[in-house]
Parts: C-alpha cells; sequence; structure tokens
C-alpha cells in the first residue's frame, strides 16, 4: 500500500478504484478532465503511471496501491481519502476482476477473493463513503456492477452473482440516500474492450480476442454522465447491449444460463 501527501485545491475531490486500467481508467481521466483532483487507486503499480496521466489533464492526484480484496487495504484507501481533509464530492466504486472456467476445477481461495473484492470491499468503501457525504449532505456515488447482473453466469459462477449484489446493493443505498443528498447510480457494463477478460483467463472462449466489445471510453461516458445526472442505472455500451439488457427482463433465467455458458465455456 501506497499514496503520496495530500495537497489542497480550490478543486473538487473524486475517488475513482480500479483507475489503473479499464474503464476505472477512463472515468478517472474524465474526471480530471472535467476539474477534479483524485484518490485513484489500483492494485498493481500502474496506478502511478496512470496518476501521471491525470496529472497531465490538470488534476492533482494521490495514487494508492492497495488490495481492496483485503480489508486494510480498503481502509488504506479511505486514509488516503480522510487525510486530505477535503470534501468527497464523487466516488466510484469500479474495481473487480472475474474468474472463468468450471466451478469444479476453479480455486476456492480465488474465490473467495473475488467476492472479497466485487462485494466485500464495496460494501466496506460505500460504509466509509456514504456517512462522509451523508455528513456533508452532498456526493455522487457510482458503482460499477455489470450487464452480468441480470442472468446466471455459468463459468464465471461467482462472478454474476457478485455483480447481482452489487447492483441491488447500490439501488437499495440509493433509496436510503435519497433523503441525504446523495445520489448513487449504478453502471452495468455490456462486454467491454479492458484486460478484464483475459485476466479472467477467458482467452479461450467467445469472449476472447475474436470478440467485438463496447468501447471502455464510451462506457465510461455514459457512466460519467448518469452520474452527473443523478440516474439510478445506466447501461454501459451500445444500442445492442442496450437491447440486450431490456430482452433480459424477460427471457428465463435458464435460457439466459445456457446461452451464458455456450459463450463462456473454455472450447475444447
Ligand atoms: N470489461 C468488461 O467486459 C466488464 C463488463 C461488465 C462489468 N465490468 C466491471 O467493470 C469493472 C472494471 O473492469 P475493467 O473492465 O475495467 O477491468 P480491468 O481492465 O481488468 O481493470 C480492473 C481494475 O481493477 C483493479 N483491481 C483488480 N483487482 C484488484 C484488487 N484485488 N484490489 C484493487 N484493485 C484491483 C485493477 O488494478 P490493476 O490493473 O492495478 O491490477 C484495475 O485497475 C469491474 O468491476 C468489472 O466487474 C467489466
Amino acid at each position: 500500500m501506497s499514496s503520496t501527501t495530500p495537497r489542497s485545491s480550490g478543486r473538487p475531490l473524486a475517488l475513482v478504484t480500479g483507475a489503473s486500467a479499464g474503464i476505472g481508467y477512463e472515468l478517472a481521466r474524465l474526471f480530471a478532465r472535467h476539474g477534479y483532483d483524485l484518490v485513484a487507486t489500483g492494485r498493481s503499480g500502474n496506478i502511478h503511471q496512470a496518476a501521471a496521466a491525470f496529472e497531465k489533464d490538470g488534476a492533482q492526484v494521490i495514487p494508492v496501491q492497495a488490495d481492496l480484496a483485503d480489508y486494510d487495504g480498503v481502509e488504506a484507501v479511505w486514509q488516503a481519502v480522510h487525510a486530505t481533509g477535503r470534501p468527497l464530492a464523487a466516488a466510484v466504486l469500479n474495481a473487480g476482476r472475474s474468474i472463468a472456467g468450471s466451478f469444479l476445477d476453479t480455486d476456492l481461495d480465488d474465490e473467495l477473493g473475488l467476492i472479497a473484492l466485487n462485494v466485500t470491499s464495496v460494501v466496506h468503501l460505500a460504509k466509509r463513503v456514504a456517512r462522509h457525504m451523508a455528513a456533508n449532505r452532498s456526493g455522487r456515488i457510482l458503482i460499477t456492477s455489470s450487464l452480468s447482473a441480470t442472468l446466471p453466469t455459468p463459468y464465471e459462477t461467482v462472478y454474476g452473482p457478485s455483480r447481482a449484489f452489487t447492483r441491488m446493493f447500490a439501488l437499495a443505498l440509493r433509496e436510503e440516500l435519497k433523503g441525504h443528498g446523495v445520489s448513487v447510480t449504478t453502471l452495468l457494463p455490456g462486454a467491454t474492450d479492458s484486460d478484464f477478460h483475459a485476466r479472467a483467463g477467458m482467452g479461450n472462449t467467445a469472449f476472447g480476442a475474436g470478440m467485438k466489445k463496447n468501447s471502455r471510453a464510451q462506457v465510461a461516458r455514459q457512466g460519467f454522465k448518469a452520474m452527473l445526472a443523478g440516474r439510478a442505472q445506466v447501461v454501459g455500451g451500445d444500442s445492442a447491449t442496450k437491447l440486450t439488457y431490456v430482452k433480459h427482463h424477460i427471457l428465463p433465467e435458464t435460457r439466459k444460463a445456457a446461452r451464458h455458458a455456450r459463450m463462456a465455456k473454455p472450447r475444447p
């Protein structure tokens, strides 16, 4: 875990987790370009290069390298925010990952680590962020879930349920915080062009290199805009992705499960 000394400025402050890559990197860049300073987090040392890029866009950035699957890692992120002494105007709880493969073969500790990141860290950080923003009677929270929250996800057996939790948690929190001056927006990206599928070990599936995916920059823009507008949720991606979301309301769970299994099952 590491962070740099906070500095003060007249700009609003935003927290973005998973800002070292993918959708989170693009979101952090949007905040920088829209006049925010940042506490930007990543698991790897890449967060330091990312921070340098956001600074070129005019932001003061506090990079925090921390494992959010770890309780102390989440606390380190919150301490970096707290140490600024500044009100948090926006918080994006975005870091997350998947694990591909048959549940009979995947590693239990790895899956418990996924739950620690995708579920536990979101609740943990949201507790700190929500209380802070409610006390200030101001703030915007964006929580990255997934289109996978709307179906069973065989061969990513634990991932879809983890994002379903995130989605319902965000929508519940939104309702509770309505009277406190704080908005909560859920981002539901469809398949997006980032390192996500490769890191999950999905290279040998329909989600591998050949698949047409949504632009991470577009998904980030949609999330950013929805968050600023205080919307409940937004589907991230093109019109086909948005249509899939609508279809998922009427298709039986069993049919969606069979379709996802065909796409996510490793090819022989
Ligand atoms: N890409 C998609 O198709 C897709 C679709 C729907 C939803 N999503 C959701 O979008 C979010 C972002 O995914 P992405 O596509 O941008 O993936 P990505 O390119 O793999 O980026 C993931 C980010 O999360 C960070 N991270 C991973 N494990 C972490 C840990 N244990 N502790 C702290 N940070 C950690 C990574 O840090 P390092 O890079 O420094 O390791 C990176 O910044 C995830 O929550 C994912 O569930 C993605």
